[in-house]
């Protein structure tokens, strides 16, 4: 009998949501992504140490490259949460990435763009879709933000499951959310049946996750980014599983238009996306503030040196 993993490949496109390479090669995915927390994690891991430099966007891509050592596909590397309502700054930060990678001899097409899925970025990612840089629009936790990113052509959006399963645990005062019930799974099938109805090219990646019967319960979503410890439960339980999801049985959802007025009516009226959303720019923002201190830190006193910021 398979694992629950390799069974789920049969169905998904299985990405690890880490910063830590080694952990990205012991798994092998088709695909990885990172995120400012997940760099914070690993630039305080001593086996990383030559990959840290005060140029966050270089250190970014630096773990980027080492990453795709170990994945066939592409590597997800994130704008600094601080553009995620400037359209010019994210789009001269994007390329400023593809260019560090294009020097290193790395296509543009394995690499995708995470940019927040705010109006703006996703006015960015509109453009640089154009400009053949693949967009990853992350923070993705309300239907107008999906229909949005759907709208602008972009390749790829994460919808977050467990972001927004916390939120309602919280709502609710409860322990848990029974996964029949469970608001982050309903979110994904939602948006899933509405790319898959109306013919959107935009992939569909669950994300955040809190444990595996929602990965489970999204079998058959296009990719599903997991992290190492979910990663490691799934392979370490056997069993054949059952595919939730595909284009044929996609339920039917109505077709929306959004302008930005509506674009920005409809995700407010969500009020754990904006909470969520807001939340989220913050705390990756935060975190990669304190990545630049770690590594002024790690600067003014380690023995190995960490390239400068030119
Ligand atoms: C991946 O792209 C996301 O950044 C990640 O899955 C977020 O997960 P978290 O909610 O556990 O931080």
């Amino acid at each position: 009998m398979p694992s629950q993993l390799e069974s789920l490949k049969k169905h998904s496109l299985v990405v690890a949501d880490s910063g830590d390479i080694d952990a990205v090669a012991r798994w092998k995915p088709q695909d990885a992504t990172t995120n400012p927390s997940l760099l914070l994690a690993s630039a305080q891991d001593a086996r990383y140490r030559p990959l840290l430099d005060a140029d966050l966007d270089r250190m970014a891509v630096n773990f980027g490259r080492e990453i795709l050592k170990h994945v066939a596909g592409r590597v997800s590397t994130e704008v600094d949460a601080r553009l995620s309502f400037d359209t010019e700054g994210s789009l001269a930060k994007a390329r400023k990435f593809v260019s560090l990678y294009e020097k290193a001899n790395i296509s543009r097409s394995r690499v995708l763009i995470k940019l927040a899925s705010t109006w703006e970025g996703i006015r960015a990612a509109e453009q640089l879709e154009r400009e053949g840089i693949h967009c990853n629009l992350t923070l993705l936790f309300s239907f107008a933000q999906a229909v949005a990113c759907a709208d602008a052509g972009v390749t790829l959006i994460s919808p977050f499951v467990g972001r927004i399963y916390d939120w309602y645990k919280a709502a609710k005062k409860v322990d848990d959310i029974p996964l029949e019930e469970d608001p982050g799974v309903a979110s994904v099938v939602r948006i899933y049946n509405y790319y898959k109805r109306h013919g959107y090219k935009t992939q569909v990646m669950g994300a955040s996750f809190r444990k595996t019967g929602q990965i489970l319960n999204l079998a058959g979503c296009d990719l599903l980014t997991i992290a190492p410890d979910l990663l490691l439960k799934l392979s370490d339980t056997q069993g054949e599983i059952e595919r939730k999801l595909s284009p044929e049985k996609a339920a039917d959802v109505k077709k929306i238009q959004l302008d930005e007025k509506s674009f920005r009516w409809e995700h407010n009226e969500d009020a754990m996306a904006t909470e969520k959303l807001a939340e989220g720019i913050r705390k990756f923002d935060a975190d990669a503030r304190k990545l630049e201190k770690v590594i002024a830190s790690l600067a003014a006193s380690a023995s190995t040196p960490i390239a400068a910021s030119r």
